[in-house]
């Protein structure tokens, strides 16, 4: 009896799922959500006919077909609310429901920025006191994806509640749970990223306010002191990602020319090993072949997209020289071995110290090639700030 009741509940749960905001989130964000943004390239100058071209982009080049679906526009498309309250983009969106219509007709999902201040980092409007009705308006432009940026929400903190840091918490929280509310009464699904720079520990509240993605940090720079800092930084943090819901290390610098191509393999490995978010920050219309290959590594995304969702973590570190591993879907394990020093260095990955059992069939995952059997340990030349990364498996019995 007891039984059939248990069965009865799962089953009307399952029943009730589409409807239920966590569930609806989840199979928004199942596994990191991929796409391509505005800002780490173009920052402020941005234009329809812009975002119109790398959608192209993202087509002819063969990423939306690896995964990046999501054209994020980002701080920059704001012009003025009018007395009705309506937010008006600025002249260089003519019709921002036009431009939705022709990123969904490639194929790919239509991504919008705003705030729960009264004004966004660069002064522009933003959603206070009008978060339901910006809300309506991105749903009837056919936004798939919210950025929410705290930024001038600070101010309202800071004046109403002091130093108070609990209190303030409390305030940016209920702001996050406001525009969740709202984007659920919308009815559409939009995925929401929350970006407050990983204050109040993001992390631990995050899924609560419906947050599919989460920045950890501070923003990104194109340089590998800044990218590695804020990649680095997330240890610790894999036990608050899944399925539904991710740590945001930030937008990728791959191909914005900061950094070397060792140094940008580092990038994207280090955030496929954290299962982020790969939401691509360069000129995709004027890619190199170098970048291509890093950005449309199909080895690598797959580790990043792995469908069990596990986030990757530290497993042991000599000073600068890092090993990370990620449990995969059926038995298999991502390890990465990080050489964070300047020069060319020898490292070590000891099967045992990430808790792996037995022999291993190794893949590198760079050089697209078979390392064979690994059986104890392995050791390889890492160059400098570059990485190593390889997919293990359980050699056949
Ligand atoms: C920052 C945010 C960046 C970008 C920028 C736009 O606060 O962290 O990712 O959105 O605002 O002005």
């Amino acid at each position: 009896m007891k039984k059939f009741w248990l069965a009865a509940a799962i089953f009307s749960l399952a029943a009730l799922a589409p409807q239920c905001g966590l569930a609806q989130k989840q199979m928004l964000a199942a596994t990191p959500p991929m796409g391509w943004s505005t800002w780490n390239h173009f920052h402020h100058d941005i234009s329809d006919a812009l975002i119109r071209k790398q959608a192209d982009a993202l087509v002819s080049s063969g990423m939306r077909d690896a995964g990046y679906v999501y054209v994020n526009i980002d701080g920059g498309w704001e012009g003025y609310r009018d007395a009705a309250g309506v937010l008006h983009p600025n002249s260089n969106f003519p019709d921002m429901k036009a431009l939705g219509d022709y990123i969904h007709s490639k194929g790919l999902k239509f991504g919008i920025y705003t705030g729960p201040g009264p004004r966004t980092c660069a002064g522009a409007p933003a959603s206070y006191g009008y978060e339901a009705q910006d809300a309506k308006m991105f749903a009837s432009w056919g936004a798939d994806f919210l950025k929410y940026d705290l930024c001038s929400f600070r101010e309202i903190m800071k004046s109403e509640v002091g130093g108070d840091l609990e209190k303030s918490d409390a305030l940016m929280i209920a702001a996050y749970q406001k525009m969740h509310q709202d984007l659920l009464a919308t009815g559409r699904p939009i995925l929401f990223s929350l970006c407050q720079y990983g204050w109040g520990e993001v992390w631990k509240w995050g899924p609560e306010v419906g947050g599919n993605m989460w920045r950890t940090s501070g923003d990104i720079s194109d340089s590998y002191e800044r990218m590695s800092s804020i990649g680095f930084r997330e240890a610790g943090l894999s036990a608050f990602a899944g399925p539904g819901h991710w740590n945001d290390p930030d937008i990728l610098e791959v191909g914005n020319g900061g950094m070397s191509a060792d140094e940008e393999r580092t990038h994207f490995s280090l955030w496929a090993m954290l299962a982020a978010p790969l939401i691509a920050g360069n000129d995709l219309s004027a890619m190199s072949q170098e970048t291509k290959n890093i950005l449309l590594n199909k080895e690598v995304i797959a580790v990043d997209q792995d469908p069990l969702g596990r986030q990757g973590d530290r497993a042991y570190a000599e000073g600068p020289l890092e090993v990370w591993s990620r449990p995969l879907a059926g038995g298999d394990m991502a390890v990465a071995l990080f050489n964070r020093i300047e020069g060319a260095t020898r490292m070590t990955l000891r099967l045992d110290a990430v808790g792996w059992n037995g022999a291993a069939v190794a893949r590198d995952l760079w050089m697209h090639e078979p390392v064979g059997r690994i059986a104890g340990s392995y050791t390889v030349a890492v160059p400098g700030h570059g990485a190593v990364m390889l997919r293990l498996s359980h050699p056949a019995p």
